[in-house]
């Protein structure tokens, strides 16, 4: 019966992978609904035996390693398919079973010219780009959009792949050649590239759609989780320093099938501080040992690109945004014990815009561009909040912190999360 989506409530990289594990086993299907492999979700599973053993993925959706969950890629996602089988094997090394995988037979396929026009794209834009991750994301959707994109069901009758394949080329060489200047790339080296995937893929692939609304007759539980987050929606985030896709709640159900509908709870993702990868404008962004503090503490270098990430201190404008877009019904606020040891933590507010405040988003990007954080400063505490597993255990200037920020941000606070492993959360209200 339940379908519940999980967002991205910042510009990524929240730590949705450790919200989706914390669900577990109550949830029967975990589903990958937009982007590809520009996601990095890292997930720390503790064994029986005390050891944790960390997984960072990026194609594939993190309830690959529950047992007994089915874990699906949505018509939504863009998939890279030698990034998929190196997961696979990966995790098949590692002794997780990944044969339940379903992908679905409209997702599309990331092509190598994809690759090669989202890289001459960014540098050909120069001081304008977006920052990219360069796996061809954007340009995999424009084709998408454009009507000369491959799904994965082409792969399957190589007539029409090698024919949708040609009509694609014929527009992307003219592009590589005469405009960046690159080699072209020919029909025959495409086709082969894709083709060597559909005897592998085979097995995986049906209509997902139809497979999650069977599962929702049944009543079992079916969880859709966003990679990126709200702010770097294509349509609510801060274009055009977005990717390319639909990150927030309403992509959930484009992107997998489901109706909306069926949807019953929106669990956003808020990290206790922001981050951001890529360009664009940034608040709360600090240039100092401030900024350094939460990098290292926070250890925010990109899962899938390695790059440091750009730090701020929380901003309540964007959570409250990200609730009311994504009707948030629960935030998971995590990373909390990276704050340890400051003596006050400042928490934007609002933003003043050339002398103008504003409580809500800026409906221009220039004034977003313009927007100083107004910042309320609250009292830090020094205790170690590692083990703390309730919200009594929490030191009472860390507890004020968390009503604060539920107050500022549009949702209730019902897991807050203090350290890496699975069992490192305070659990305020259960999320199922
Ligand atoms: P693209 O998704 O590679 O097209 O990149 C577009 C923008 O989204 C860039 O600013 C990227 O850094 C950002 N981005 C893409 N994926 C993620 C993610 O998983 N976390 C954070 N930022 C991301």
């Amino acid at each position: 019966m339940p379908a519940i989506a999980i967002i991205g409530a910042q510009w990524g990289d929240e730590g949705k992978g450790k919200a989706t594990d914390l669900l577990g086993s109550s949830v029967d299907y975990v589903v990958k609904f937009n982007g590809g492999n520009n996601a990095g979700h890292t997930v720390v599973i503790t064994q029986d035996d005390g050891t944790s053993e960390k997984y960072a993925l990026h194609l594939l959706p993190s309830g690959i390693l529950t047992p007994g969950c089915t874990p699906v890629i949505g018509n939504g996602v863009v998939v890279d398919l030698s990034v998929l089988f190196e997961e696979i094997d990966g995790l098949e090394k590692r002794g997780i079973d990944t044969s339940a995988l379903k992908v679905s037979a409209s997702a599309h396929v990331i092509a190598d010219y994809n690759r090669q026009v989202d890289k001459v794209t960014e540098r050909f834009l120069g001081s304008r780009r977006i920052g990219t991750t360069g796996r061809g994301i954007g340009p995999t959707y424009a084709d998408k959009m454009n009507r000369i994109g491959i799904r994965i069901q082409d792969l399957f009758d190589e007539k029409i792949l090698r024919s949708k394949v040609e009509g694609a080329l014929e527009l992307k060489n003219q592009i590589l050649t005469k405009i960046y200047n690159r080699r072209g790339f020919t029909v025959d080296a495409i086709v082969e590239d894709l083709l060597q995937y559909a005897d592998r893929l085979a097995p995986y692939v049906c209509d997902t759609g139809l497979l999650l609304h069977e599962a929702l007759e049944r009543g079992e539980t079916v969880l859709l989780e966003a990679g990126q987050a709200t702010l770097l929606d294509v349509d609510h985030g801060t274009y055009p320093f977005v990717t390319s896709s639909s990150a927030t709640a309403g992509g959930a159900c484009t992107g997998s099938g489901i109706a909306p509908s069926r949807l019953t709870q929106v669990i956003g993702i808020v990290k206790a501080y922001t981050t951001r990868v890529g360009e664009g404008p940034f608040p709360t962004e600090l240039h100092d040992e401030n900024g350094e503090f939460l990098r290292k503490a926070g250890w925010e270098f990109g899962t899938t690109t390695g790059r440091p990430r750009r730090c701020g201190w929380y901003d309540a404008v964007i959570a409250r945004y990200a609730a009311r877009v994504n009707g948030v019904t629960d935030f998971v606020l995590t990373k909390l014990d990276v704050l340890t040891g400051l003596e006050q933590v400042p928490v934007c507010v609002a933003y003043d815009v050339d002398g103008v405040r504003h409580d809500e988003m800026p409906v221009n990007q220039t004034d977003f561009h313009h927007a100083a954080p107004i910042f309320e400063y609250l009292p830090g505490w020094a205790e170690d909040i590692s083990q703390a597993r309730t919200f009594e255990d929490l030191p009472a200037n860390a507890q004020a912190y968390v009503k604060r920020v539920e107050e500022l941000s549009g949702a209730r606070m019902s897991v807050v999360g203090v350290g890496p492993a699975r069992d490192q959360s305070v659990v305020i209200h259960p999320l199922v």
